[in-house]
């Protein structure tokens, strides 16, 4: 009877950045709940997050995040089979406290602790509805990294290349912070961009030689500050005598220099491994300009490929990728002990 099998029930916890978020998801794929609480509006006056004040606001929403996540799958807190949780790569005295909270309860719940990684998490988003067709290249393009991946599981995503200073989503900010425009960067580059030119200002798109699968992006950021403050920085950040249409050029033409390296480089990774699938995912995944020309780029390859990118809801920091990656970690048997730390780095 399908009505015994056993569903398998993870309860993902994430906290490496600035959202507080947990999650339970049946067999890898059923988000039964999602709560995230975003402190944006803490981080604001700073144009950043600040670590600090991030570490606090989670200690504080923690306990009611989680609480909160059970109640609404609505499920009986024995039926949860494990806890994931997100340990690297992040903000140390960020992650400490999601590590903490998922080894309390694994220990008082006696139920195994998995820990997953936040940017193998990210591409969980994009496989949860549709598997990739292997070969897969596998993008991940958030404010903290943008790394590619030779992707032959969702446990084992082998790193092809990687920033080599800024993050792409790192630049949208700071260049956000450089127009004056509303924090979070992201967002409020795509909104200006879509009144704006492309073409208008020709920005740099570092590709690191022909060869090259790592990034960089603070050279973009530069041209735009540059652009902004004359020639010999010297000059007034010139932006509040600019137009809102000479602003949204700028976006525009900026928010295509990042798009424009992040294709050919994603061109080149699949070349390489002879990919058929394409993953997308991270907090810039939630920009429609990426999404459409990667998909255009898909599109008019010979063999067209597959495409998959996350949904929007899931693109930017949530526990459901942390528990959808923890059921494969859970279905292999891959636990950890309480002697779990935080890692700020991983790749
Ligand atoms: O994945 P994420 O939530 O956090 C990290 O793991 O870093 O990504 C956050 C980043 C921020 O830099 C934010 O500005 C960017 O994703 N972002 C966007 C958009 N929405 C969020 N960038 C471009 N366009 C967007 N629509
Ligand atoms: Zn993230």
């Amino acid at each position: 009877m399908s009505g015994d099998r056993k569903v398998t029930n993870i309860l993902g916890i994430e906290t490496s950045c600035d959202e507080t978020a947990a999650a339970i998801v049946a067999d890898g794929t059923i988000v039964k709940s999602s709560v995230v609480a975003s402190q944006t509006k803490l981080h604001e006056k700073y144009g950043g997050v600040v670590p600090e004040i991030a570490s606090r606001a989670h200690i504080e929403k923690i306990y009611p995040v989680i609480t909160e996540a059970i109640t609404q799958a609505g499920i009986d807190r024995e039926k949860i089979d494990a806890i994931a949780v997100a340990n690297q790569p992040g903000l140390t005295i960020a992650l400490v406290v999601g590590v903490t909270a998922a080894k309390a309860i694994s220990l008082i719940w006696e139920r195994p602790l998995i820990a997953v990684n936040h940017l193998h998490a990210h591409l969980q988003s994009a496989i949860m509805t549709e598997k990739p067709e292997l070969p897969a290249v596998a993008i991940v393009v958030s404010g903290g990294h943008t790394s590619l991946y030779d992707y032959r599981s969702p446990l084992e995503p082998v790193l092809l290349g990687a920033t080599i200073d800024d993050a792409a989503g790192e630049a949208f900010d700071k260049v956000a912070t450089i127009l004056k425009l509303r924090y979070p960067g992201g967002p409020s580059i795509e909104r200006a961009a879509k009144t704006g030119d492309p073409d208008a200002i020709k920005f740099p798109r570092s590709l690191l030689g022909p060869e090259s699968l790592d990034f960089s992006f603070s050279g973009v950021k530069t041209a735009v500050l540059y652009y902004c403050r004359g020639q010999d920085m010297k000059g007034e950040n010139k932006v509040d005598s600019m137009s809102k249409q000479q602003i949204a050029d700028v976006a525009a033409s900026f928010q295509a220099a990042v798009i424009d390296v992040l294709l050919e480089k994603t061109r080149r990774a699949a070349e390489k491994i002879g990919a058929r699938t394409i993953l997308l995912g991270g907090g810039v995944a939630a920009n429609s300009e990426l999404r459409n020309r990667l998909r255009q780029m898909c599109d008019s390859a010979e063999p067209p490929k597959k495409l998959l990118v996350a949904p929007k809801q899931y693109c930017t920091d949530n526990a459901v990728m942390v528990a959808s990656l923890g059921y494969y970690k859970y279905k292999a048997r891959l636990f950890a002990d309480l002697t779990l730390e935080p890692k700020a780095t991983g790749v």
